[in-house]
């Protein structure tokens, strides 16, 4: 996949600054073509983008993922994205015989793409509903790299939604449902630091968080776009949750704040 540009957005309000905007170097949003099958084409010798599909239970793709139109952000700005993901672990969502419960998308890039020197800009937008509402007993890992050095956290210890940088949390907010949650975490590989921008709904991102010292690293295809759930206590009975997906996708350049 070539890298492209995103069209500058105009904002209607006079007075306002432009919507400055990067280059995206990989997407992982979907057009109004995508299915769940296509997730199934994917395998390690059929490495095709957009994503690697193999972190998951014994049941079917489409008992862990779904797309959808209802799936996305509704206040996404993003062109190409027609239908978001609905992420879903239930208790049959142990991978590799791990008491675990994964279901967990990575990008898969296309070579010469690197999404780990520089400065990256990691976007994502999370959004639960009442029904197959994420339990807060078991602590959740959410939107992870392999080595942890950035990752939202959810339940166990933290029933918040909690940022974790560098092994600490560093900010939080309360996950209700209904809401749609933007972050980017903007990741400088070469200063060894994350910073966290989030918001709402349809606002633009805002830095929340600024530059934390982390262990920045990633090989370009370890990026967690999912939920593990930390059964070990109980394998298996924390029950079936959705999490959605919107807008995944990771640009250089000037961060895009609008969702
Ligand atoms: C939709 O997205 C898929 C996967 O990224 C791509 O292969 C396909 O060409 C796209 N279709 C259209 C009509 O853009
Ligand atoms: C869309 O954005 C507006 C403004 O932030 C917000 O009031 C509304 O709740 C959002 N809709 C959804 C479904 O998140």
């Amino acid at each position: 996949m070539k890298a492209r540009q995103i069209p500058i957005l105009l904002s209607a309000a006079a007075g306002l600054p432009l919507v400055s905007a990067g280059t995206v170097l990989w997407s992982g949003v979907f057009n109004e073509s995508y299915t769940v099958e296509d997730f199934d084409k994917w395998s390690w010798s059929n490495q095709i983008p957009p994503y690697q599909w193999y972190i998951h239970g014994s049941g079917a793709t489409d008992t862990y993922l779904g797309v959808s139109a209802d799936f996305k952000n509704p206040n996404s700005t993003l062109a190409d994205e027609a239908q978001g993901v609905r992420i879903t672990i239930d208790d049959t969502s142990s991978w590799n015989g791990q008491t675990m419960m994964r279901s967990e998308l990575i990008p898969q890039i296309t070579s010469g793409t690197d999404l780990g020197s520089g400065v990256r800009y990691y976007h994502f937008s999370l959004s639960a509903s009442e029904e197959n509402f994420p339990t807060s007993e078991f602590e959740h890992q959410v939107a992870f790299f392999e080595s942890h050095f950035t990752e939202l956290k959810y339940g166990g210890s933290a029933s918040d939604l909690t940022w974790y940088a560098g092994g600490t949390a560093q900010w939080s907010t309360a996950l209700e449902a209904g809401v749609w949650y933007n972050f980017a975490y903007g990741i400088d590989f070469d200063s060894s630091t994350v910073a966290l921008y989030a918001s709402t709904g349809g606002e633009d991102l805002e830095l929340v968080v600024d530059a934390v010292s982390a262990s920045t690293s990633t090989n370009s295809a370890d990026w967690h776009v999912g939920q593990l759930r930390l059964d070990q206590s109980a394998p298996g009975t924390g029950g079936a949750e959705d999490w959605f997906w919107s807008g995944v996708y990771v640009e250089e350049g000037d961060v895009t704040l609008a969702v």
